[in-house]
């Protein structure tokens, strides 16, 4: 008897909630917020390792061997994998706190298309680092900044400029 009144109130309340425009978000699944957590790591490592190359590049000496090379290294390898670190499920409505934006599952392709991209552009750039053409590093860093930017546009919250600024 109290469990069917139990019940009954509960109904009632969630009835009323969804009236006044309440959702009940529910708590984040674990292992969805650590898979947000490490991405977010990842990325934050790739966006450490584009600027210590064009603050490098900005200095009348350009150490190739302790900052520009291995940095190159960073975002090349960690762009091959970019693509893994968005499995479906992982979005803003499981209730975790990420910046990637629903429109990313309903435009994968484009998504994925974007993300091979900026993977071309982080090969050339660890190329170009190697051969040592200063200018024409600058010119890839550049570039890579804008393929960077291709994906944030559309698919990164711009919330994410918002909380993070310098
Ligand atoms: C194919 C799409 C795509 C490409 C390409 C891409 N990103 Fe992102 N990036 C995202 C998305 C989506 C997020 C939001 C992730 C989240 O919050 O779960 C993000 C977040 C970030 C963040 C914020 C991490 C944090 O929460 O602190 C940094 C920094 C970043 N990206 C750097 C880069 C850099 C540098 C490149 C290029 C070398 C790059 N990204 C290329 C999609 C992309």
């Amino acid at each position: 008897m109290s469990f069917v009144s139990g019940v009954g109130r509960f109904t009632v309340a969630a009835a009323l909630m969804s009236c006044l425009g309440f959702t009940l978000v529910q708590a984040a699944p674990p292992q969805v917020t650590t898979q947000v957590k490490s991405r977010q790591d990842k990325l934050r490592d790739m966006g450490g390792a584009l600027k210590a190359i064009t603050d490098e590049l900005k200095k009348s000496k350009v150490d190739f061997d302790n900052v520009i090379i291995p940095n190159t290294q960073t975002i090349k390898d960690r762009s091959a994998y970019l693509l893994n670190w968005f499995p479906k499920g992982t979005g803003p409505e499981t209730g975790v706190k990420t910046y990637a934006l629903p429109a990313l599952w309903q435009k994968n392709d484009e998504f994925q298309k974007l993300g091979k991209e900026m993977q071309a552009e982080a090969v050339k750039l660890e190329q170009i680092a190697n051969s040592r053409n200063q200018d024409a590093l600058k010119a890839q860093a550049v570039a890579i900044g804008k393929a960077c930017k291709a994906c944030h546009d559309p698919y990164r919250s711009p919330d994410y400029e918002k909380e993070n600024e310098e």
